[in-house]
């Protein structure tokens, strides 16, 4: 994760970049929005900016959206300045980050911006997580792309990274593009990059995530959701092995390692022809499944305690240790939201919880809960709504997420969530 800080946010600065730091950031600092600007273009790949909320927050966003590039930008400004968060949020900022900067919010901005673990622990107690290491390891050197399908929030990040790092190329960074997140006509000049004037807007150069790769890993996060277009040129970058900037002739020499992940069946989108089926040989060379977290029970505990760990050093408060009920309470369940479920489960628990231990009371089982009010006679409208308000809630509110695991598009998702009033 990389931070681009630009001003010197109201003498907090040191503050801030140290807090960063201790949450595995590297701090970029600049002092004015040109010199910004110039960093966000260049290689080393910058994934949020926080700016002073004094500076000419509209210039900054406009100058990214022009040139097309997708980074999220948090104005910082002295604590209860009401009116300047407001100004910030108009002139768009996605976030007021409210100063002398206070470490969990830092975390927490940085938690739903890169959506797994910094840390790279990888829990594998279980036979079917063990065998999945053992593949891992055995292609982890190898120049072979690999494709990580599983479902939502089993793991498939942390996979990846985890084969980053036991490759040949860990020293470099891994660079990852999330295909879902980043809105269809920026995904282009964010992977391939663009030149100077190639559309209006292009004021300087930029380079794009393939370029920053060169020697290294690029994970294409959800490449389903990528349009046919695209996937027309990412093949031509692969069997290439060269890539042409947006309004450029020139290809530039690649030499990048490649992995993609997919929570969808892909195998069935090339039949609806919604995903090429040369692309998809070619990612598939090596497929690592994940299984989903209710067919490998014995990794439960040994995640549970991972995070009651985790959320205790997070949160500054003492670990807690997981009561026995609370425990079979926990391998009861089916988890359809997997590893994230039970990480969001136990972060709850450790919070709710009043004494040392945390009880079987302390473990709150949203699907569960929800689920298993009286089932008779609901209507097939109360019925997706629950299944949304649960969806949602697993997700930690993160509608994209929800929308995957839900199967319907984020529009569709938001409609219903206007409908049903869950905002
Ligand atoms: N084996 C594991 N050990 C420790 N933490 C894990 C493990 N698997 C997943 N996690 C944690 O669970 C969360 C979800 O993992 P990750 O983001 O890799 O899932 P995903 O399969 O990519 O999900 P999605 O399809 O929704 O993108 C992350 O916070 C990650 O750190
Ligand atoms: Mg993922």
């Amino acid at each position: 994760m990389r931070l681009l800080i630009i001003g010197d946010l109201g003498g907090q600065l040191v503050a801030a970049s140290r807090i960063a730091n201790n949450s595995g950031a590297k701090v970029l600092h600049v002092a004015d929005i040109e010199s910004g600007l110039k960093a966000t273009r260049g290689s080393k790949q910058i994934d949020i900016v926080f700016i002073d909320v004094n500076q000419d927050i509209q210039k900054l966003v406009s100058g990214l959206v022009n040139e097309r590039i997708n980074i999220p930008v948090i104005a910082c400004g002295i604590k209860n300045d009401a009116d300047a968060a407001v100004r910030a949020i108009k002139a768009g900022a996605k976030e007021y980050l409210p100063l002398p900067p206070q470490e969990e919010l830092i975390a927490a901005i940085f938690a739903s911006i890169c959506a797994s673990d910094e840390s790279g622990t990888l829990i594998a107690t279980s036979a079917a997580m063990k065998k999945v290491i053992a593949i891992a390891d055995q292609i982890a050197n190898s120049e072979a792309s690999i494709l990580i399908t599983g479902e939502s929030g089993t793991g498939k990040e942390v996979i990846a990274k985890y084969i980053h790092m036991k490759s040949k190329r860990a020293s470099c960074d891994l660079i990852a593009v999330n295909c879902a997140a980043i809105p269809e006509n920026l995904l282009e000049s964010e992977l391939f990059g663009h030149e100077k004037g190639s559309f209006t807007g292009a004021a300087e150069r930029r380079i794009g995530k393939f370029e920053a790769a060169n020697g290294s890993t690029i994970l294409l996060d959800e490449i389903s959701e990528m349009d046919l277009k695209l996937q027309a040129k990412l093949l031509r970058v692969i069997q290439e092995k060269e890539v042409v900037r947006i309004g450029s002739n020139n290809p530039i020499k690649l030499e990048c390692r490649l992995i993609a992940t997919s929570n969808r069946d892909l195998i069935s989108y090339v039949k609806d022809g919604n995903f090429r089926e040369d692309l998809f040989y070619r990612l598939n060379v090596i497929n690592i499944e994940l299984p989903p977290l209710r067919e490998r029970k014995d990794d439960i505990e040994q995640l549970s305690n991972y995070f009651v760990d985790k959320y205790a050093k997070l949160n500054a408060i003492p670990k807690k240790s997981i009561s026995e009920e609370a425990m079979q309470k926990l391998m009861d369940y089916n988890w359809p939201g997997n590893v994230r479920e039970i990480e969001n489960c136990i972060h709850r628990a450790l919070l709710l919880s009043n004494s040392e231990e945390i009880s079987a009371n302390d473990i709150i089982l949203i699907g569960e809960s929800r689920l298993s009010k009286a089932n008779t006679h609901r209507t097939l409208e109360q019925i997706e709504r629950e299944a949304i308000a649960n969806t949602i809630d697993n997700c930690t509110g993160d509608e994209l997420k929800a929308s995957m695991v839900l199967g319907i598009s984020v529009r569709t998702l938001r409609a219903k969530l206007k409908q049903y009033k869950l905002g």
